[in-house]
């Protein structure tokens, strides 16, 4: 395509990703990411008081050739122009802007989580050091008109969280962990993404963010720190997932408790989306997803099962989408 064809998307791209309220730093729905927001108008109205200020003086510079301006005229002009009108304008925005660079409050008793990037999905730990620690998987959970305190870390390479409409973003780093307080205002589900290259499928590994009012959300992490469904626990799906060895690396609570490498399972049919945000919840997905990962996700640790039968891939799904 010619540059000049790809102006007017250059121009309309942002405008439209300003529409996307589930993803858009444009559309804040918590706390950090209005702030965020604002300091961007600020940067912004700052460019334009430069502008304006360079822009004057060039128009006084072209006079003074001329000869047109005296003198005195010329110095009040510079004063005025180059001085004072920068000088209050960006005075009082930096007023204005310094108390929102303060960290947010946070309550003693705050909730708190931590979140791992791996390659390529994202593992989530509810009150991480307890003995209450709910460990699950790509998607996010929190309470509405609450702060609560993200700490996060990267378990391979460096990842980096950012929820565009509600906070971040923050680099997730192996040893070294980053803190993060993330207040979100509204209950709805917005999409979280990783933004540092971590892989071939960095661009694959997002997830969801479910906002809930705050009872909702007790009501849920109660639910998600139970085992998983003891109903589930006979169905033929189960000796399968053992017989293949997914429960080498996937820990499901009450069925199988060992491993920790993949993402936990416990209540995975509960989830919005598999494969970190990127295939919706259904039995076909699910088998595709466990036969060939790799074909979704470039790169991936899960090993492909090629000559899994599909009926066995399905079944498996089936017991995989009864643990809600
Ligand atoms: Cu993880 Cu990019």
């Amino acid at each position: 395509m010619k540059l000049r064809g790809c102006i007017p998307a250059l121009v309309v791209a942002p405008l439209l990703a300003g529409c996307n309220r589930i993803q858009s730093a444009f559309a804040p729905f918590g706390v950090e990411a209005e702030r965020t927001l604002v300091l961007t108008w600020i940067m912004g109205v700052s460019a334009a008081v430069l502008l304006v200020a360079v822009g004057a003086l060039g128009w006084w510079a072209v006079r003074a050739r001329e000869g047109s301006l005296s003198i005195s005229g010329g110095m009040r002009f510079i004063a005025w122009a180059g001085g004072v009108f920068p000088a209050v304008v960006l005075l009082a925005l930096l007023l204005y802007a310094l108390p929102m660079m303060k960290p947010l409050p946070l309550a003693e008793d705050a909730l708190r989580l931590r979140v791992e990037g791996e390659q390529f999905w994202w593992r989530m730990r509810y009150r991480p050091e307890t003995a209450g620690a709910v460990e699950t998987a790509n998607e996010l959970r929190l309470p509405a008109g609450e702060a609560v305190h993200i700490t996060l870390a990267g378990n391979d390479v460096i990842h980096s969280f950012w929820v565009p409409g509600l906070a971040g973003k923050m680099d997730m780093i192996p040893g070294h962990d980053n803190e993060l307080v993330v207040h979100a205002l509204t209950p709805g589900v917005y999409r979280g993404v990783c933004t540092e290259f971590c892989g071939l499928s960095h661009a694959l590994m997002a997830f969801d963010v479910v906002v809930m009012a705050p009872a909702e959300f007790e009501a849920w992490l109660e639910r998600e720190a139970r085992p998983a469904s003891a109903d589930a626990a006979g169905h033929p799906g189960r000796a399968l997932f053992d017989d293949y060895g997914c429960a080498g690396c996937h820990r499901i609570r009450g069925h199988t408790d060992d491993a920790g490498i993949g993402p936990d399972l416990t209540h995975f049919g509960a989830r919005r989306t598999l494969a970190a945000g990127t295939l919706p919840m259904s039995r076909e997905a699910i088998a595709g997803f466990i036969r060939h990962p790799e074909q979704r996700k470039p790169g991936v640790r899960m090993p492909a099962f090629p000559h899994m039968p599909a009926d066995d891939a399905l079944r498996i799904a089936d017991y995989l989408q009864e643990l809600d």
